[in-house]
């Protein structure tokens, strides 16, 4: 324990050099607010740096603020986040917009303990904005984190454990510089995001504390961090229903709870049942294939182009035409194999 301490230790001055000369320069870091910070950690949660850029600029244009945030639409919202997946994501970062709105006047709360009982806020969140928006010395622990850790360290206990997690963050804790704490944090992430690479390939030729890295030293880089398999998922056949009248598609708003909630779609069922309107459809041809994958479900789709023998909708469905179907409608990245089709279907029936 107390080797562990000073290797820890040992390691802080040649990280933060090393974050120093070799961060990334991202547009949350130029102007780390706790607004900034919050939102772009929120995005970054379940995506990559290069797929967020784009999310974050557009987001922060249309909501530049906190206020602007909490009564901005649902439906303006789902579609600021549409493609980034995740969308509890999205709807608890509003959540949260109205309690600082509510109970803090609209400034944020600057504690980790006042901040990790925001919706959306777990202990990663709430350490990331503590340490790099507000200077507390507070530890950030993301899976980046747990890597890094478990090679420099040894330690061999299985990351997704909740035991080998408290045993991390208590030694950055314990070890991390009073005085830089967010750039600690960040240097850990970054080590990870950069160099302490997963699946076997880190870039130890270029690591900063290679020198004190048990993983390293022992050769064992392949068998550590120890992380139990994930569960199988679940595979779904579907079929999707690309139903057009009068240059428009239908879509059907999915239910308020579960996967994709409050998202719009084209109609799907699993292979072999029939959504709402299937007795009033004509099928044209067959249309494309796709596959989506989720945290705990996979989806094989194949899909028909139908010609609607009525214009009435069930509840919750609606008729849109290409410019809705791209600006106003939040259509989930799963439906991206047939929005092609779709978009070229549309013009096709406009012409005619
Ligand atoms: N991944 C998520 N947040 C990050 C940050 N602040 N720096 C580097 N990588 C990150």
């Amino acid at each position: 324990m107390a080797d562990l301490i000073e290797k820890c230790t040992n390691m802080v001055p040649g990280l933060l050099d090393w974050y120093h000369d070799h961060r990334r320069t991202l547009p949350w870091r130029s102007d780390p607010t706790p607004y900034h910070v919050w939102v772009s950690e929120i995005m970054l949660q379940q995506t990559r740096v290069a797929a967020v850029l784009d999310y974050y600029a557009r987001f922060m244009n249309a909501l530049p603020s906190v206020s602007d945030l909490a009564g901005v639409e649902e439906d303006v919202l789902l579609k600021l986040w549409q493609g980034l997946g995740y969308y509890n994501r999205a709807r608890n970062l509003q959540k949260a917009a109205k309690v600082v709105m509510e109970q803090y006047n609209g400034t944020f709360p600057g504690t980790y303990e006042e901040l990790i009982q925001l919706p959306g806020i777990g202990d990663y969140t709430a350490g990331a904005i503590a340490s790099i928006a507000f200077g507390q010395a507070v530890p950030a622990v993301d899976g980046n984190v747990l890597r890094v850790m478990a090679r420099i360290t040894g330690d061999e206990g299985d990351i997704t454990r909740p035991d080998t997690k408290k045993r991390i963050r208590q030694l950055i804790s314990d070890t991390m510089p009073r005085s830089l704490p967010g750039d600690y944090n960040q240097a850990l992430m970054e080590l990870g995001a950069l160099v302490c690479l997963p699946n076997g390939a880190p870039d130890c030729e270029h690591c900063p504390v290679r020198a004190l890295c048990t993983a390293a030293l022992e050769g064992r880089t392949a068998e550590l961090p120890v992380k139990k398999a994930k569960a199988a998922r679940k595979v779904e056949s579907r079929r999707v229903y690309l139903i057009f009248r009068e240059g428009k598609v239908a879509l059907r708003r999915r239910p308020k709870g579960g996967l994709l909630a409050r998202l719009w779609e084209f109609p799907n069922e699993l292979t072999g049942d029939k959504p709402e309107i299937g007795n009033h459809l004509t099928l044209l041809e067959e249309g494309p294939k796709g596959k989506h994958i989720f945290t705990h479900r996979e989806w094989h789709m194949e899909s028909g182009i139908y010609r609607a023998e009525t214009a009435e909708l069930p509840e919750s469905w609606v008729w849109a035409g290409p410019e809705e179907l791209n600006e106003v409608y939040a259509v989930p990245n799963a439906f991206d194999p047939f929005k092609p089709a779709v978009l070229q279907y549309l013009r096709k029936e406009e012409r005619v």
